[in-house]
């Protein structure tokens, strides 16, 4: 089988190093793909937004399946055009992965299927918008409605703080049309849980529950990121919660979904709020996490491109999905300046170096005169598996330190959060 993963990030790589496993695949191409992951996936350059591009390259190739990592294609009708060509593909048609690409169609479906998420407002006018936050408590939470690249979310700890997210959003366009529109939505405490599912439009089965780590700094402290590290099984995801999810949260939608004639095919993320028993969203996004991939594929027993097969067959519920025993635990390692403005260009040593049960994931690099170099925001990715999660996070750590380059930053605590429940 020849396979074509879109994408070039550290999820991308993690996507490929799956696929590598599966003793079908006779071809493995990314588009763009990065020197990085070039060992497993050839690179190809075509941009993601090269729907054309793409799609000669699949006639050219004979590519029989695309995974389709990052959501920009999804929302371009990427999945649409290929499953024309009779191709198979991971990655919802672009109707259906509105279901990210639009947070006041999101939360529009949560409503009327009832699927428990935090109470909201949607605006297209800004005077509205700001008279509205004088009758909501604080702190709140202002989203642009559009994609934002994770960027679009201010939690406001007063009205000022909240005025300014919408008139940044709204008037000044900080995220051009995306911000056009913005949802004002309750602030939800409690602990977040990524809960990913594959689905073929009617069976709906869950991964393994992860948690993803969003702000730059330990202990949840600056500003927001793509995601500074993963780690999963986690157990903040009990059976119990996970039951819940599934019942209140995955199934509802992919049924609503079918029932908007939006039918809704390939991996489904649920970014939950875990509060006691409570569970609510915060979003769905329309595709694997990242850098939650780089934690949970790892621990995947079961060949990626038998799952992937029986979704465009529509055979997912006779498809078995096996889980590896253990933990794994994933540290991205950014540039100085993430998230605002990253360094880019310095050299990263002691990639070579080999760690039993450790991969090193490639998101933002690239070969410079034959040395690879920081080439984006987050530059690396480091994922160790161990039966136990300490000793998986005490591995990861190890190999993180034997790689460095100037001023690079990771989080010292990914996965601590899990020994609350642990204990
Ligand atoms: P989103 O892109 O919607 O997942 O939001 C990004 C991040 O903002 C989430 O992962 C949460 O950490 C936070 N967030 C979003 N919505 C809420 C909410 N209603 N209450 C509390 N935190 C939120
Ligand atoms: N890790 C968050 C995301 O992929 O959206």
């Amino acid at each position: 089988m020849k396979v074509l993963i879109i994408g070039s990030g550290g999820r991308e790589h993690a996507i490929a190093a799956k696929i590598k496993e599966s003793k079908q695949l006779t071809a493995v191409y990314a588009a763009p793909g990065s020197d990085g992951m070039s060992d497993i996936a050839e690179k190809t350059g075509i941009a993601v937004t090269d729907n054309e591009g793409i799609l000669a390259f699949v006639r050219e190739k004979g590519i029989d399946m695309v995974f389709i990592g990052p959501e920009v294609p999804l929302l371009n009708g990427l999945a649409d055009l290929l499953l024309k060509e009779n191709v198979m593909v991971l990655g919802p048609q672009k109707d259906a992965a509105e279901l990210e690409g639009s947070k006041a169609f999101c939360k529009h479906m949560m409503k009327k299927y009832d699927i428990p998420t935090a109470a909201y407002e949607v605006f297209d006018d800004m005077k509205a918008a700001l008279a509205y936050l004088q009758t909501v408590s604080y702190p709140t939470v202002v989203k642009a409605d559009g994609l934002a690249a994770g960027k679009g979310v201010i939690i406001a700890a007063d009205e000022g703080e909240a005025a300014a997210a919408v008139k940044s959003m709204m008037e000044d366009k900080v995220f051009g049309d995306s911000g056009s529109r913005v949802v004002i939505e309750e602030f939800l405490k409690g602990e977040e849980l990524s809960l990913l599912a594959f689905t073929d439009g009617e069976t709906v089965v869950p991964m393994l529950p992860s948690q993803d780590h969003k702000r730059i700094d330990d202990d949840d402290m600056g500003p927001n990121t793509g995601g500074m590290g993963a780690y999963a099984p986690a157990p903040v995801g009990s059976p119990e919660i996970i039951e819940k999810a599934m019942e209140q949260v995955l199934k509802p939608m992919v049924r609503a979904m079918k029932e908007e004639g939006r039918p809704y095919r390939g991996v489904l993320y649920a970014g939950l709020m875990v509060d006691g028993d409570d569970v609510k969203v915060l979003e769905f996004n329309a595709r694997f996490g990242d850098p939650e991939t780089q934690a949970v594929l790892p621990l995947l027993d079961s060949d990626i491109l038998d799952i992937v097969r029986a979704i465009n067959e529509g055979t997912l519920s006779e498809q078995e999905i096996r889980w590896k025993d253990g933990y794994a635990v994933c540290v991205v390692i950014s540039a100085k300046g993430y998230p605002a403005s990253p360094v880019k260009g310095d050299v990263i040593s002691g990639l070579d170096q080999e760690l039993e049960d450790t991969f090193v994931f490639h998101a933002g690099t690239k070969l410079a005169d034959g040395s690879f170099v920081s080439n984006g925001g987050r530059v690396l990715g480091v994922t160790a598996i161990a039966p136990e999660l300490k000793a998986a996070i005490d591995k990861a750590y190890a190999r993180v330190e034997t790689i460095d380059f100037k001023e690079c930053h990771y989080r010292h605590d990914i996965g601590r959060k899990a020994f609350r429940h642990l204990k």
